[in-house]
This record gives structure tokens, sequence and C-alpha cells, in this order.
């Protein structure tokens, strides 16, 4: 029975994670998900596994040496997805970034050398080299993150390399693009559109609205993850997308269209400081290892729409209190 310690597993991707182990390997596998439960962690997402035989949850911070000294020397495999992962928030207040996203990943990475763990997965990502106006990042280019967000995933990605080189630490580091699907917290793009255009609240534009996403569905985020758990080697970076460039213009048609909404909830809004205009990852790394993605972006987006749609429950109690106070502050709008 192979063991994972999931950090940040009631977030967004690593609750879809967590559901993706349990539903492929069922009992042969044993998973501790270590949270913090910042706003962003939702026990919601892992309601229907909370009692599994096979499944652990810890509420508590990877920063904490001594509770990552007791739950990493089980694991075969961790896999890092806890981090403040907001680029907004990241410029308003950078400090918890700092803190969970370069001191968290140093933190498990000493416990994972210090107990000899088998693979040890940083959940980097395409933010990390910046912005590209033509073509598409491999992973041999050089990294200019943007945000304070980016920067200091930017500075755990090759800090985990460090511990390849320097202690030969079994590591491999993802570099995914902009997930999208269930359970994503509603400040990101697409839930937020998605949640606002349901209620009838309008839809803030960053600037000309054409900056330029590379779109995933977050299973086959989930599955190259996996994927790469057995074939990816020690000390690689593999980039992870699914070529579905988008403008956030193309994004919003999408959602009111799918809605029956109409254009005027549109509302052009002052643009993000220091804005990426485009990411774009070239994928043929981890292809020629053999894997791709499954879903086409027209299903899944369309799935994704419906899961909100029929999910009020889930994201109507999230839209209240601390969250609407740091748009009113931050944003001077409501929403
Ligand atoms: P998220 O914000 O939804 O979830 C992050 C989770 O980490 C939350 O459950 C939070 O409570 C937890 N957490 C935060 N600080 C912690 C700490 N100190 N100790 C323990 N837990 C803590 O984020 P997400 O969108 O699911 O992203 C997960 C990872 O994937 C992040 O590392 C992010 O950088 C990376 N990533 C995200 C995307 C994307 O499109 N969302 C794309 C590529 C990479
Ligand atoms: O590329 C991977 C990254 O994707 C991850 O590392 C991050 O954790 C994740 O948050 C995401 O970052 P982005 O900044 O690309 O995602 P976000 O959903 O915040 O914004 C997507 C685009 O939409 C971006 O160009 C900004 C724009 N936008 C966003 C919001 C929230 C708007 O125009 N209006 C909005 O209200």
């Amino acid at each position: 029975m192979k063991q994972y310690l999931v950090t940040g597993g009631a977030g967004f991707i690593g609750s879809n994670f967590i559901h993706y182990l349990l539903a492929k390997y069922g009992s042969e596998v044993r998973i501790v998900n270590v949270d913090k439960l910042t706003y962003a962690g939702n026990l919601d997402n892992l309601k229907d596994v909370a009692n599994a035989p096979n499944y652990r949850f810890v509420h508590g911070d990877i920063c904490d040496a001594r509770l990552m000294d007791e739950l990493v020397p089980p694991a075969d495999v961790v896999v890092n997805f806890a981090a403040e992962s907001h680029v907004d928030r990241s410029i308003g207040a950078p400090d918890d970034f700092i803190k969970t996203d370069i001191y968290g990943a140093f933190v498990l990475l000493e416990a994972a050398r210090k107990y000899g763990v088998k693979k040890f997965i940083q959940i980097s990502t395409d933010e990390v080299y910046g912005s590209i106006l033509d073509g598409s990042f491999k992973e041999s280019d050089r990294l200019e993150p943007s945000s304070p967000y980016s920067a200091s995933k930017a500075g755990a990605d090759r800090l985990a390399f460090s511990y390849f080189v320097t202690y030969g630490l079994p590591v491999v580091i993802t570099r995914c693009s902009n997930n999208y699907g269930p359970c994503q917290f509603p400040e990101k793009l697409i839930p937020l559109f998605v949640t606002n255009a349901l209620e009838d609240k309008s839809l803030p534009i960053y600037g000309d609205g054409k900056n330029v996403r590379d779109w995933i569905y977050v299973m086959d985020h989930c599955d190259a993850i996996d994927f790469l758990i057995s074939h990816g080697d020690d000390g690689q970076v593999y980039n992870i997308g699914s070529g579905n460039e988008r403008t956030n213009l193309d994004i919003t048609g999408i959602i009111l269209r799918e809605l029956g909404k109409p254009e005027s909830l549109m509302t052009w809004v002052p643009d993000r400081l220091g804005h990426d205009r485009r990411y774009s990852v070239d994928t043929a790394k981890i292809r020629a290892l053999g894997w791709k993605p499954g879903h086409t972006f027209e299903e899944a987006m369309t799935s994704t729409i419906r899961w909100y749609r029929e999910n009020k429950w889930w994201w109507e109690k999230l839209k209240t209190g601390e969250y609407l106070e740091f748009y009113k502050q931050n944003y001077k709008r409501d929403l």
C-alpha cells in the first residue's frame, strides 16, 4: 500500500487530487491530508470521503517543523500543493506567500530529506516563467516571475531542485497552467464570473480583457501528477498544459452564453498591477513520456459551469463575511 502525504489537500486542486487517487486506487492507497484551512481551505470539498478508512485529515501548517517530523516519515510520496495561490492577494499582502510558499516548502523538504521520502512532488506553476507574447516556454527557459505570488513559487521550485542536486532527494517539479473545475474558490476568474453571473452581479474585467491563459481541466492536472509520480525522472521539471489558450474575454463570453446572461454584466475595471499578458507552456516533454489530457475544453467548461449552477450551497456561503470585506477594501467595490 502506497502512503501519500498531500499538503493543502482541502484546497481546489489538492481536494480534486485526493478524489482522483481514491477513485483510481481505492484501498491500495493511504492518504494523509495536512491543511492549515486558510480562507481557501474547505472541508466541504472532502465531505464525501471524510470517513474513508484510508484517508485522514490533519489540521496543521506546513511551516510547523515538529508536525512535519511526525507526518512525513510514514509517507512514500509527498505532494506539496499547500500555498497561498491568488495573485491579487499577493499584490496586497505578500507576507503569507513568502511564509507558506517558500518557508513552508523548505520545512517539508527538510523533513523529506531527513526521513528518506521516495518521491517529493513540488507543485509549481507556469507563472514562474513570467509572460510570453509569442511561442511557448520550455522547461529549460529562464524564470522571470512578475508577482510576489509567482516569485515565491519560483523560490520553492528552485529550492526543491537544490534538494535534488545537493542531497539527492527524489524531487519532481511540475509547472501547470491555469486550472478550472469544481471546488475552485470563487475569487479566481472562472468561478468568480460564473457565480457572479448566476447572481446577476457584474463581471469585473481587468484592463482590456485580452490577457491569455492556457486552461486545463483540474482532473487532467491530477492525472498528470499521478503519471509523473510513476514516470517522472528525479530532478526534472515538467510543464503541464492542455493547449487551450483563451483570452479573458473569450472565457467571459462562454460563461455568459452558457448561462443565458446579458453582456451588460461585463464591467471594465483597472488592470491588475504587473498583469502578465500571456502564459504558454510547451508540453512536449511530458507528452514524450506518454501523457496527454483526457478532456476537451468545451465539454469540461460546460460541466464546470453546470457544477457551480447546481452547487450553490458550496459557494454561496463563501461569498460573504471576510471574503466580501477583502474585495471592498482592495478593489473599492462590492461583488
Ligand atoms: P488553493 O488556494 O485553492 O488551495 C491551497 C490550499 O493550501 C488551501 O486548502 C489552504 O488552506 C492550504 N494552505 C495554505 N497555507 C498552508 C500552510 N501553511 N500549511 C498547510 N496548508 C496550507 O490553491 P489551488 O488553486 O488548489 O493550488 C494548489 C497548488 O497548485 C498551489 O501550490 C498553486 O501554486 C499550484 N497551482 C495552481 C494552479 C491553478 O490554476 N489553480 C495552476 C498551477 C499550479
Ligand atoms: O497559471 C497558473 C496560475 O493560474 C496559478 O499558479 C495561480 O495559482 C492561479 O490563481 C492562476 O493565476 P491567474 O492570475 O492566471 O488566475 P486568475 O483566475 O486570478 O486570473 C485569470 C485571468 O483573469 C488573469 O488575466 C486576470 C483576469 N481576471 C481575474 C479576476 C479574478 C479578471 O479579468 N478579473 C477578475 O476578477
